[in-house]
């Protein structure tokens, strides 16, 4: 038996080399992706934006009952649109499985009491600009899409604030009714599949550099 792949530590590094090319292979594709479809749109911010939300990966931590969510991503930056920004702020706030916000309202966090808050927070992306949430798939409310807000804030780049939406509502009744951000670009509509009872998107964006 040749020695190489029975020495565990051997084996070990062999794996975490073949994770790192696929991770690299990864953020290539999806650094083509984003950047064909240049800077990513910004739309409103709507009037549940509360600010100074907590900092979070598990944005439920309330507990509010709906089908799991993990939501992850990169941003990109740079003069063509694909360069990993680490350390940029990403914010992520929706309404629950009912279409309500938590809370329904604006303003500063410390406006409300903590139990108040929830389905929002603030991360910071990593070292490959990449982020990610969980929490639970959002509702429709009004004649909107199932929607997610994003708010990103990287230096040297313009502050962005988005939406996403869903990939399988593309086209549909629901869509036409939406009079809210017409004319989609294609990078934000996400293709969610569930896996393991989990509904799990990816989202990409690029920031525009400033100057
Ligand atoms: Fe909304």
């Amino acid at each position: 038996m040749d020695d190489r792949f029975s020495n565990p530590g051997r084996r070990d590094v062999l794996h975490a080399l073949s994770a790192a090319l696929v991770a690299a292979g990864l953020l290539r594709a999806t650094s083509a992706r984003a950047a064909a479809c240049g800077v990513t749109a910004a739309t409103t911010a709507g009037p549940f934006y509360v600010g100074n939300a907590p900092s979070l990966a598990d944005i439920n931590r309330h507990g509010a009952t709906g089908t799991p969510m993990r939501i992850a991503g990169t941003v990109f930056g740079g003069p063509d649109g694909r360069r990993p920004l680490p350390g940029a702020v990403v914010e992520i706030w929706h309404c629950d499985a009912d279409g309500d916000y938590h809370p329904d309202g604006s303003g500063d966090v410390s406006r409300y009491a903590p139990e108040q808050v929830n389905l929002r927070g603030v991360g910071l992306t990593g070292a490959r600009g990449d982020f990610r949430f969980d929490s639970i798939v959002p509702g429709h409310y009004g004649n909107r899409r199932r929607h997610i807000h994003w708010r990103f804030v990287a230096e040297g780049h313009r502050p962005l604030v988005t939406q996403s939406y869903w990939l399988d509502e593309r086209g549909t009744l629901r869509e036409r009714l939406d009079f809210v951000d017409r004319g989609t670009d294609d990078c934000r509509w996400v293709r969610f599949e569930m896996e393991e009872g989990i509904a799990r998107g990816r989202f990409d964006v690029v920031l525009a550099p400033i100057g």
